[in-house]
């Protein structure tokens, strides 16, 4: 953090537990004490990735095997973070984003097949350096997310695919909090199962005292 004087954030765990939600509401209330805000994502999020992401999404680099996307996917981060994410910490800006390092460590690498070591390498290259400051990674476990995702559908008992949804569900969990055990300084594991005020007000807890109130929805700069 040294040579930069924003602040990194992002926003990691599973489909549905509310990453988005929690932004939206972390940079309302960021912007509203006057600080400057970027909210991105990924894969995308510089036009050089939003390139990339148009190959991956469209399937073309889908025959080439999983290790070709894994790199297409850095070379995507690469883009974003030269051309997006490192110029706005140089300005100052509080820099959010929605899945970054963590995501490509569960969903390509634990989940994905891929050995970690070829995941990390990747990852050095991509991030040149820049890290997050701070990852919230929220938690949920997978029959609370099924219920919330049923509370829209309206089925009964998990049928076959749902427990096998399950069970991936609960393997990139437990490897959300590995990730966090290993990076206490990082990562903040966060009970997503509580109401969307809850969760937001215990964010900007996190925030204030992570950047020792350099961060803070009380001042106004
Ligand atoms: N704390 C909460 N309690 C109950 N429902 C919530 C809560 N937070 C978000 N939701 C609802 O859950 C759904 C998913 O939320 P959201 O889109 O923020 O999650 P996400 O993590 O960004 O999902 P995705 O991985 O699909 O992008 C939305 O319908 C949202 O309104
Ligand atoms: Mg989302």
């Amino acid at each position: 953090m040294a040579d930069r004087s924003g602040i990194f954030i992002t926003f990691e765990g599973g489909e549905g537990v509310g990453k988005s939600t929690q932004i939206r509401r972390l940079a309302d209330r960021l912007r509203r004490a006057g600080h400057d805000v970027l909210v991105t994502r990924e894969p995308g999020g510089s036009p050089g990735a939003e390139a990339v992401r148009h190959v991956l999404l469209s399937g073309a680099a889908e025959a080439f095997g999983v290790r070709m996307e894994a790199i297409l996917f850095a070379a995507a981060r690469n883009d974003h973070v030269e051309e997006v994410i490192r110029p706005a910490l140089e300005t100052g800006a509080v820099v959010l984003c929605d899945r970054f390092v963590d995501s490509s460590r569960i969903y390509q690498g634990v989940t994905g097949n891929l050995e970690a070591g070829f995941i990390e390498e990747l990852q050095r290259i991509a991030t040149n350096g820049v890290m997050p400051d701070l990852t919230f990674i929220l938690d949920l476990p997978a029959e609370a997310g099924l219920a919330r995702a049923r509370r829209r559908g309206g089925d009964e008992a998990p049928d076959r695919f749902e427990k096998e949804e399950i069970e991936t569900h609960e393997k990139r969990r437990q490897a959300y909090l590995d990730i966090a055990e290993s990076e206490p300084l990082r990562c903040r594991i966060i009970d997503a199962g509580r109401s969307e005020d809850a969760i937001a007000d215990e964010i900007i807890a996190l925030v204030e005292a992570a950047t020792d109130d350099r961060v803070a929805v009380e001042q106004v700069s």
